[in-house]
């Protein structure tokens, strides 16, 4: 993976996101040492600290004022679960065709890990759904503005966030008020008052709130946000509720991480079961 090929602005988006998922992997191997966390650097991964860079260096609280102003609002039309997905399918990576799992693949793979271990039906519609916010991809936005690690914007920074360093070039730790601690928010003020870097948790969140229970929602919403589930960092703007939701989004994490299987799910067998399964929580087309 060259530098070169995440700075184009190709629609073929996934070979650093193949990267980032290895990556992230790799960062959250069971039982791994501090020593082996540290192989998860720049020197070693110059894709993935490449895509941060650009990442943290334009995830301003201003960007993402706008890109929720132009997306939030999900005026993009009406689609199905199915459409959708279909249409997030069109996202390939064509470097390796074979071994790699197209989108629906990933997204069939996590909802079946969710279902064989007898996880609640609704569960297992949010991991088919977790990542279909990656369209934004195809709606024409950079992947630093798509995928990876999710943190509040709109006040400091935590060093827990990954390659916390490439934060430098970001203006608002400069700015008066965004560079403090609390930033524009009160203590505590709970995680919905936060205006999360963008990307497509944020995206799936907007589109699914009206049709999925708040455990589902929190798996969606903060699926990215590895400094908060993780790393335990940004606590001081959480409240009672993001506290007691955190186990919710901590049980959806593996499935996300490590369901990546060597069987590609059958789609024609599995269609009739999804699509009662989506009847169960959506109407047959919703807004985007
Ligand atoms: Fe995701
Ligand atoms: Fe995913």
């Amino acid at each position: 993976m060259s530098t070169a090929a995440v700075l184009t602005e190709e629609r073929n988006l996934l070979p650093v996101e193949d990267e980032w998922e290895e990556f992230l992997q790799g960062r959250y191997k069971e039982g791994k040492t501090e020593e082996e966390f540290r192989v998860y650097d720049a020197e070693a991964n110059p894709g993935v600290a490449e895509f941060y860079r650009l990442n943290h260096e334009f995830q301003t609280h201003d960007y993402v004022l706008g890109k929720e102003k132009q997306y939030f609002g999900l005026t993009r039309g009406e689609k199905s679960i199915w459409e959708a997905a279909e249409f997030l399918n069109t996202l390939v990576d064509d470097s390796d065709p074979d071994t790699d799992l197209t989108q629906m693949e990933h997204l069939l793979q996590t909802s079946e890990a969710i279902r064989r271990d007898g996880h609640p039906r609704w569960m297992v519609a949010t991991g088919f759904v977790h990542d279909l916010g990656k369209c934004l991809c195809l709606y024409g936005e950079p992947q630093w503005g798509v995928v990876g690690d999710t943190f509040p914007t709109g006040c400091a920074y935590s060093d827990k966030v990954v390659f916390p360093e490439y934060f430098k070039a970001n203006p608002d730790i400069n700015h008066p008020v965004y560079s403090t601690k609390y930033g524009i928010y009160e203590p505590n003020c709970g995680l919905d008052k936060v205006h999360m870097s963008f990307g497509h948790d944020g995206y799936i969140y907007e589109a699914m709130k009206n049709y999925l229970p708040m455990e589902a929602l929190y798996m969606l919403r903060y699926h990215s946000f590895y400094a908060w589930h993780r790393h335990g960092a940004y606590d001081y703007l959480c409240n009672e509720q993001d506290r007691a939701m955190l186990p919710a989004v901590l049980k959806f994490n593996p499935y996300d991480l490590y369901s990546k299987g060597h069987t590609k799910p059958d789609m024609k067998e599995l269609k009739p079961y999804y699509d009662d399964l989506f009847a169960e929580f959506f109407p047959a087309k919703l807004a985007w």
